[in-house]
C-alpha cells in the first residue's frame, strides 16, 4: 500500500484517479488558518463548508494538515475503521500537557482497549443506578446556595456540580472535607485553562505553548501531587483495592505480566476523567436554550414537576448535545491511504469528523440552527448523525453517564427554583482555551418564591 505522506500529496486534481490527494480548501497561509481556528472556528468550519463541501483541507500552522468531514458515509467509515489503522495518539498529542500522555485518550491499540475496559465499568450498568441518588443531593445542596433575585453565572455553578460528582465516582465516599485538596487544585487549573486572555497567546504559538509555560506546569503538576497523594492515603489505609471507585478498580488492575499501574499511569488517568469539562459546558447551553425558549422551559418544568418519564427531558438533553455540541471535531490520524470524501487521503493525514457541522446539516436536521427538543420525542438518535459523543472504540466511554448526569441536574434545578434569564439577549460562542461556552457563561436569577 502506497504510504505518501501529507507534505507529498497530490493536489485535487488528483481526486478519483486513485492517486492520494487532498480535497480543497482554504488557501491562506497556515498561521492564518491556526488563528482563525482558534479565534473563532465554529464560523471558520461554516464558511469552509459552504464553500467546499462536505469534505475539505485545513492547513494549521501549529495543528498541522486536517481533512474535515461532515458527510455521514464518510463519518461512518471512519467510526467502523480499523482503529490500528487510524489512531489517536498523535492526532490528540495536543491534550497531552493536560491530561498526560498515559491517559487512555492518547493510547492506541492493543494498549487502548486494556484500559477502556478497566475504566468502564463505574459508567455502566448497575453502577450507574446507584450514583442517582448521590448526583441528585449534590445538585440540591448546590441549588440551595444560589442567590435569590440577583442574576449569577450558572456556568461555574455546574463546573461546581460535575466536579463534586466525579470526585465521588472516581474516589468514592471518602467525606467531602478530605478531598478539598483535589476540589482546589482542580477549581486552580480549571481557572488558569478557562482565562480569556491565554486564548490570543494560544491563537498565536498555538497549543504547544500550554506544556511549556511555567503556570500551567505548577497547576497541573498541583492536580497530579493532590491526586496522588489520596490514592497513596488510601494505599496506606490499605483501601485502595476495596471499593467498587475508580481508584480501587485501577489498583487492582494487573497487566498481562502481574505488574501494577504505574503512579504515571494511574494519574494521568484519574486526570482525564477529573477533567471532565463537557458535561458542566453542555448543562451551561441547556439553561442558556431554555432560558430564552420560555414555552419549551415551562413544557418541561411540567414534566418534572408531574413527576412522569423524562421524555422531555430525555429531548432537551439530545438537542442541546446537537445544537451546542462541546466538542466540535473529533480526530483520527491514518496510517495508510484511505477514499473519504472522494478522495483517496495520503497516510499521515488526520481525518476530523465534524460534529458540529453534521449536527447543523439542513438534509438531517430542518431548521437546524433552532432549538427544538420536540425534533428527539419519539425519535432514535442517528448512530452517524448525532455524534457529540464521537464513535466506534473511541466513542466517549462515559456518554450514558453523562445523560444521565444531565438530566437528574435539569431535573432538580428546574423541579426546584424559578429560573429566569438575566437578559433577553441569546448568548454567543464564547472560546475558553478548553471549552465553548455561553459568553455570559449562562447569566440566570432565581426568582423569589
Ligand atoms: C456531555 C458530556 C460529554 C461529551 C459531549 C463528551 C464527548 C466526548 C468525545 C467527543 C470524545 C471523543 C470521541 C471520539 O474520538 O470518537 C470523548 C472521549 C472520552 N470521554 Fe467524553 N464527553 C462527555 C463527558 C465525559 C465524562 C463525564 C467523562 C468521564 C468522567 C468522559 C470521559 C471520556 C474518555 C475517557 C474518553 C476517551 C475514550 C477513548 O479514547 O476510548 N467524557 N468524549
Amino acid at each position: 500500500m502506497n504510504s505518501l505522506a501529507v507534505d507529498d500529496a497530490q493536489d485535487a486534481g488528483a481526486a478519483g484517479k486513485g492517486r492520494p490527494a487532498l480535497p480543497p480548501g482554504p488557501r491562506m497561509p497556515a498561521a492564518v488558518q491556526a488563528w482563525q481556528w482558534t479565534r473563532s472556528p465554529l464560523p471558520f468550519l461554516d464558511s469552509c463548508r459552504r464553500r467546499y463541501g462536505d469534505a475539505f483541507t485545513l492547513r494549521m500552522s501549529h495543528s498541522g494538515t486536517w481533512v474535515v468531514l461532515c458527510d455521514p458515509e464518510d463519518v461512518k467509515r471512519v467510526f467502523t475503521a480499523d482503529p490500528v489503522q487510524m489512531g489517536v495518539a498523535e492526532a490528540n498529542a495536543v491534550l497531552g500537557p493536560l491530561l498526560g500522555r498515559r491517559s487512555v485518550m492518547l493510547l492506541d491499540e492493543p494498549e487502548h482497549l486494556t484500559r477502556r475496559k478497566l475504566i468502564l465499568p463505574p459508567f455502566h450498568g448497575r453502577h450507574m443506578d446507584s450514583y442517582a441518588d448521590m448526583m441528585s443531593d449534590i445538585a440540591r445542596r448546590e441549588v440551595a446556595r444560589w442567590p435569590v433575585g440577583e442574576p449569577f453565572e450558572l456556568w461555574p455553578r455546574m463546573q461546581a456540580i460535575t466536579l463534586e460528582v466525579i470526585m465521588r465516582i472516581v474516589f468514592g465516599d471518602v467525606g467531602h472535607d478530605r478531598l478539598n485538596e483535589v476540589r482546589t487544585s482542580i477549581e486552580q487549573l480549571t481557572a488558569w485553562l478557562n482565562d480569556p486572555r491565554r486564548l490570543a497567546v494560544l491563537s498565536v504559538l498555538g497549543p504547544r505553548w500550554i506544556a511549556s509555560d511555567r503556570g500551567f506546569r505548577r497547576a497541573r503538576g498541583r492536580v497530579e501531587q493532590a491526586v496522588l497523594g489520596e490514592v497513596r492515603r488510601r494505599r496506606m489505609e490499605g483501601t485502595d483495592e476495596v471499593g467498587g471507585d475508580i481508584v480501587s478498580l485501577l489498583g487492582r488492575a494487573r497487566y498481562e505480566n502481574g505488574a501494577p499501574l504505574t503512579d504515571k499511569d494511574l494519574g494521568d488517568e484519574l486526570i482525564t476523567l477529573l477533567s471532565d469539562g463537557p458535561t458542566s459546558t453542555s448543562l451551561a447551553w441547556a439553561f442558556e436554550r431554555l432560558l430564552r425558549h420560555p414555552e419549551k422551559l415551562d413544557r418541561l418544568r411540567e414534566e418534572v414537576r408531574a413527576g412522569e418519564q423524562d421524555i422531555y427531558l430525555d429531548a432537551v438533553v439530545k438537542e442541546t448535545l446537537r445544537l451546542c455540541p462541546p466538542v466540535p471535531v473529533v480526530v483520527r490520524r491514518l496510517r495508510e491511504p484511505e477514499w473519504l470524501g472522494g478522495h483517496l487521503i495520503p497516510a499521515r493525514t488526520v481525518v476530523a469528523p465534524s460534529v458540529y457541522l453534521m449536527h447543523r446539516r439542513e438534509d438531517v436536521y430542518p431548521d437546524a440552527g433552532s432549538f427544538l427538543p420536540e425534533r428527539f420525542v419519539g425519535q432514535a438518535t442517528g448512530t452517524y448523525t448525532w455524534i457529540p459523543f464521537g464513535g466506534g472504540v473511541r466513542r466517549c466511554l462515559a456518554a450514558s453517564f453523562a445523560m444521565q448526569e444531565m438530566k437528574r441536574v435539569l431535573r432538580i434545578v428546574i423541579g426546584e427554583v424559578d429560573l429566569r434569564p438575566a437578559g433577553t439577549r441569546s448568548e454567543g460562542v464564547a472560546r475558553s482555551s478548553i471549552a465553548f461556552v455561553p459568553d455570559r457563561r449562562a447569566l440566570a436569577v432565581v426568582g423569589a418564591a
